[in-house]
């Protein structure tokens, strides 16, 4: 098993004394306003929550990424880290000059020291990285709208764009690694989400710590699509169920500042990677893992991690099949474990919950724990 201590952290945020060096240097900088996007990657680039990445990628690390899941280096890593801006932005800029980077309001949280701008083809990302072109795929979507030129270059992160968020939650890499440490984890489970908890995800989760130490529940907080449940009432959620079916002491929530991509498989890989860095020694990788739509078949997430030599990535995924209740059982279970028929298994999918919350019937407590769904009644009450 890997050990916990995965690797070295890259930080990019200066010391106090250097802090206030920078920020006086940063007023008389020309300034770019970052969309939220490009802020949470700015703030996962400071925190170390992208190592070995040091900044936004250049041409080379972009191609290689697109075209080979790796970084010019050699390291694995499976998604673009780019910041894009509209070409008539970037006629002022020139390469080799510091630019503060700062949010629609005007407000600074870092400084790009730019050492190249290029053009990319934004179909030829959008087939590699999300596997289509449609404009429906929420990804592709994004990409699509983002600027026509990239960005790149080291990075300094003067203040986090999330940081008054999310309270006790609001964690770094090295704080987390620092608690794990002081749980005296030694094998620690990352579960990846952006969807309320759910049985089938306890499920998983509960398997894993059958056989970890630890396990960090990691919710996605960053921008996801329009419909998706609001990360607050999700937390309110994680923490309903975490303080009724949860050991207190197996179980650390912290939130994950990152956009949700919706790449399925290479997302996966990324995921991985990240929660790497948050100390995490394996990672739950279930059916249809960062998907939407029908865009992934439900394995594909599982099958890419195929395609790394073995321990390249520095961290073990934990494959679950697609988990639902079986009335016959009494329980939940999967495919490999449950002998009954399809119409004694209970499974729901995300648009399923949703449409019932809207249309104000209950969930099913073979699907939603009591407490949970209280919490999703009354989120749209
Ligand atoms: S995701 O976009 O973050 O992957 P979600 O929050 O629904 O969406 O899933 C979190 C994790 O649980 C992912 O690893 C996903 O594959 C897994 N998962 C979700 N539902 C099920 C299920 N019914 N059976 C098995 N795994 C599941």
């Amino acid at each position: 098993m890997n050990s916990a201590d995965a690797g070295t952290l890259v930080n990019l945020m200066p010391s106090e004394q250097a802090l206030s060096d920078a920020l006086s240097q940063a007023q008389h900088l020309p300034k770019l306003a970052l969309s939220s996007r490009s802020l949470a990657d700015l703030e996962l680039l400071g925190t170390g929550a992208y190592s070995p990445l040091r900044g936004f990628m250049g041409s080379r690390d972009y191609r290689r990424v697109l075209e080979e899941m790796h970084l010019s280096s050699g390291l694995p890593w499976s998604l673009p880290i780019t910041l894009p801006v509209n070409a008539k932005e970037t006629a002022k800029l020139k390469e080799g000059q510091h630019i503060a980077l700062a949010d629609a309001q005007g407000d600074l949280y870092g400084i790009l020291q730019l050492e190249e701008s290029y053009s990319y083809d934004k179909e030829l990302e959008a087939r590699l990285v999300y596997r289509t072109t449609d404009h429906a795929h929420p990804g592709v979507a994004a990409l699509y709208q983002q600027g026509e030129v990239l960005l790149a270059g080291p990075v300094t992160l003067l203040r986090r764009p999330m940081a008054s968020y999310f309270g006790r939650y609001n964690l770094e890499p090295a704080q987390v690694r620092q608690l794990i440490a002081s749980q005296g984890w030694r094998t620690v489970v990352g579960f990846q989400t952006r969807n309320p908890i759910h049985r089938a995800h306890e499920y998983i989760q509960k398997c894993a710590l059958e056989i970890v130490d630890g396990m960090l529940l990691h919710p996605l907080v960053g921008e996801t699509k329009g419909d998706d449940i609001p990360a607050e009432v999700r937390i309110r959620c994680y923490e309903v169920l975490l303080e009724h079916y949860y050991p207190r002491n197996r179980v650390m929530l912290a939130v994950l500042p990152a956009a949700m991509r919706y790449a399925g498989p290479r997302e996966a890989i990324f995921h991985a990677l990240v929660r790497k860095n948050y100390g995490c020694t394996h990672f739950i990788v279930g059916r249809d893992h960062a998907g939407v739509g029908n865009y992934y078949g439900s394995y594909d997430a599982q099958h890419i991690f195929r395609e790394f030599k073995p321990g390249e990535l520095g961290i073990t995924p934990l494959f679950f099949e697609n988990s639902f209740f079986c009335k016959t059982c009494g329980g939940m279970a999967t495919e490999k474990s449950c002998p009954h028929t399809g119409d004694q298994r209970l499974s729901l999918s995300g648009t399923q919950v949703r449409a019932m919350l809207k249309a104000g019937s209950s969930l099913p407590p073979e699907f939603t724990r009591p407490e949970v769904a209280k919490v999703l009644m009354e989120s749209i009450a």
